[in-house]
């Protein structure tokens, strides 16, 4: 098995603000959904061989750390990484194998994505103190030092930093930085018009020496110091001179128009801006082709395109359109009218589509989540039966590890993550707090930009507290408040709470069957009732510091039905099936409304889902329902339940398989989740769950079921590498919208995972170890 690291960084396209950075000026770059991975393996020696699959080469290259030359090929940009980092920190030798579907020269950053890319996997690998800022640095430093392109810093910036539905806003005299959410609704269609482009050749060096030489004519350190009221000085210039200036200076306001109109949801401003950039572009800065014009023209005349321009460094490469929601598949065939077969089309809705806003009924509210697929890191706190309490944040070392676990999410694009807070810790004594274990852990997700849903209450509570006493509920309220503040404190301003985990496992397996704390036998109503008051008194407890904290309650779906043999089973199975609505139910207060329950508490609803969570009643030993068999129900039918159901926002809150199975389980709930999304469900992703293995919870055998493996002793996490391919499949799958889902097998997936389930069935049998 392959014990690397991988990493990956995303392409951009530039929705406005073009020429702009090396004069100090404003940018308004997003992430493409194109990226470059890397895979990376220490060696003991000090070579470095790079294999690329796509990047146009069938051999590896091949160089000794310390004699980095440039050759005139795409490698000079790992090797100038290599050395400007080498000079700074101990690299060793390594074997990356470096895949990327950003297309090459095309003004959509392929450079940044790889020198990005491979920083954050030596990064990890060698554990270098590098933050993202430097990584840009050191990115630009390479292409103009190394490859000789003066480049701005925009693109390893928008590499480095971009996050999925957001349009990053720069200032880059000083980087101040802004993340702009890019509304629903509006599709971005970036073409490649089929000549490529190349920025260490003449032009770009040039056009650059050009605003130099203009600033120092006018008197200022850099184009960015004249203001559009300031224009007419630029007519001293000589034409070619006052044409730069003019594009920067107007290309300037633009962009902050721009951010307006994406604030103030105004797709048509938006669209117009675009028009005018192109305008600039080719008359003014000079930097378009007859073809690209011939192509934007095309462009602005299909219908739903509100604007289209050249984008990027120009001289070629792409094109960048707005379109309205379904209106972007038309409009590039239509442009491209029979010429498409040799160039590459991006389709994709940044913001999401404002059809799956609408299908939720809190609809209206944004995004809760970004990005499709989320990590989750184990953290259960429950006693076993031995008297033996589990920590598993902390037997996976993820509190020590913090910081590198949400950036090793962060550099593999999951910027949405599900972690816990342990109440077990943070109220030693009754009504004396301490958050030293959870307030490190809530820095280090802010820091890495990776947004959490904390859960409050994951299967475990202090010894001095009973969850059947009267005053639990408050108890419980009165820690989440003072967790909720300190998410205040913070300054996370989205903050996201999970108050009890699964109450209905919970309740269940400790309230009603007893293997499970607090052991309680033929009491699950009881339990029930008092998890869920605590849950309501816990969401206005929290919503009391913080209005607009997202709720989330997760609890797993599953069905259940009678043996074929067992007619008289028929009715019991079925009440059995409907007790996992009963929580969400009195969450919102449609059951039990003593228990504080209210809709808007039922904020968003997170479910679990695992090959065993369809059974025959009464379920035990050998009752699953095998995948493959016509009486299991697809999961897309159970989220569609669900929907049908609540009408929230939803998403698979944990899902995952041991062993091999990985990838093919992600396979098979990624299919599944899209067959939901096609049918309306508002599916906001799919959390991998556990994301980190863990030791078993009964036998503390060491469970291949994450992504990432235990730590070494440098705190680097080997990556399972077929599952981290799974998951830039199943993320292709998702970003492109229009594209028609790629025939899976699926019968022959469901066989595959009858072998799988059964055996898991054995090994975790009633124990969900
Ligand atoms: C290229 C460069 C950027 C920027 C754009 C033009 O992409 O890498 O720094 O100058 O061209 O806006």
């Amino acid at each position: 098995m392959r014990t690397g690291v991988v990493a990956r960084a995303p392409g951009r396209v530039n929705i406005i603000g073009e020429h702009t950075d090396y004069n100090g000026g404003y940018v308004l770059p997003t992430v493409l959904p194109r990226e470059t991975i890397v895979e990376l393996e220490r060696r003991d020696d000090d070579l470095v061989t790079i294999y690329s699959t796509a990047l146009s080469s069938t051999e590896a290259s091949r160089y000794r750390l310390g004699d980095e030359e440039p050759v005139g090929d795409w490698t000079d940009y790992v090797r100038g990484v290599t050395q400007a980092l080498g000079r700074r920190h101990p690299l060793g030798g390594f074997d990356a194998r470096i895949e990327s579907t950003v297309p090459v020269g095309r003004g959509l950053a392929s450079s940044a994505a790889l020198t990005v890319a491979v920083q954050r996997a030596l990064r990890e690998r060698f554990s270098l103190a590098l933050d993202d800022l430097d990584l840009a640095h050191i990115a630009q430093g390479v292409e103009n030092d190394f490859v000789g392109a003066r480049v701005g810093i925009m693109d390893p910036l928008a590499a480095s930093l971009g996050r999925e539905g957001e349009a990053l806003f720069v200032d880059t005299r000083d980087l101040t930085i802004r993340r702009v959410p890019i509304p629903p609704g509006i599709e971005l269609v970036v073409i490649d018009s089929g000549s490529a482009h190349r920025h260490a050749t003449g032009e770009y060096n040039r056009r650059r020496a050009e605003c130099e030489e203009a600033a120092e004519r006018l008197g200022v350190q850099q184009l960015r110091d004249i203001t559009e009221s300031d224009l007419r000085r630029i007519s001293v210039l000589p034409d070619t001179l006052a044409r730069r200036a003019r594009h920067v200076v107007t290309e300037n306001t633009r962009v902050l128009e721009a951010v307006a109109a994406l604030e103030a949801e105004d797709a048509e401003r938006l669209g117009s801006l675009l028009n005018a950039s192109h305008r600039s572009l080719r008359d003014n800065f000079q930097v378009s082709t007859d073809a690209i014009d011939a192509l934007v023209e095309r462009l602005r005349r299909q219908s739903g395109v509100l604007g289209a321009r050249i984008t990027g460094g120009g001289f070629g490469g792409a094109v960048l359109a707005v379109a309205l929601e379904g209106a972007g598949r038309a409009a590039a065939d239509g442009a491209l009218d029979g010429r498409r077969a040799h160039q590459d089309v991006v389709i994709f809705a940044p913001g999401g589509t404002t059809a799956r806003r609408s299908a939720s009924r809190n609809g209206g509210r944004p995004k809760p989540f970004g990005g499709v697929l989320f990590g989750g890191f184990e953290c259960s706190t429950h006693l076993l039966r031995s008297g033996r309490r589990l920590d598993l944040i902390a037997s996976t070392r993820h509190d020590e590890l913090a910081r590198r676990d949400y950036r090793r999410l962060r550099d593999l694009g999951i910027h949405t993550a599900r972690d816990g807070v342990r109440w077990t810790l943070v109220e030693p004594a009754p009504g004396r707090y301490d958050f030293s274990s959870a307030r490190p852990m809530v820095a280090a997700a802010l820091e890495a930009g990776v947004r959490v849903i904390w859960d409050l209450l994951h299967f475990g509570w202090p010894d001095h507290a009973d969850p059947m006493d009267r005053d639990f509920p408050e108890r419980f309220g009165e820690y989440a408040e003072r967790f909720a503040e300190l998410l205040r404190d913070e300054g996370d301003d989205a903050p996201a709470v999970c108050p009890v985990n699964e109450i209905s496992f919970l309740s269940f397996a400790g309230g009603e069957a007893g293997f499970f704390n607090p052991f309680l036998h033929a009491r699950g109503d009881d339990f029930k009732a008092q998890l869920v008051r605590a849950s309501t008194t816990a969401c206005a407890r929290i919503r009391s510091v913080h209005p607009h904290a997202r709720l989330i309650h997760v609890d797993p779906v599953i069905h259940v039905v009678a043996r074929p043999d067992r007619p008289q089973d028929v009715e019991a199975a079925e009440n059995h099936r409907q007790a996992q609505f009963h929580a969400w139910d009195m969450i919102a207060g449609r059951r039990h409304p003593e228990l504080g329950g209210r809709p808007e508490y039922l904020d968003v609803i997170g479910v679990n889902y695992y090959v065993h969570n369809q059974w025959y009643y009464p379920g035990g030993h050998g009752s699953m329902i095998s995948p493959s068999s016509p009486r299991s129900r697809p999961l897309h039918q159970l989220l569609l339940d669900v929907h049908q159901r609540y009408g929230r926002p939803m998403f698979i809150a944990e899902t995952g398989i041991e062993d091999e199975a990985r990838p093919a389980w992600l396979a098979y709930v990624g299919h599944e989740v899209r067959a939901a999304l096609r049918a309306g469900v508002d599916l906001q992703g799919i959390c991998l769950y556990p994301v980190v293995n863990h030791p078993g919870w009964e036998d503390d055998r060491h469970c291949h079921n994450g992504l990432w493996d235990y730590a070494d002793d440098e705190g680097v996490r080997p990556i399972y590498v077929p599952l981290a391919r799974e998951i830039e499949r199943q993320r292709r799958a998702f970003q492109e919208l229009g594209e028609e889902e790629p025939v899976e097998n699926t019968e022959a997936l469901l066989r595959g995972l009858d072998e799988i389930g059964a055996s898991i069935a054995e090994k975790t049998e009633d124990s969900r170890s």
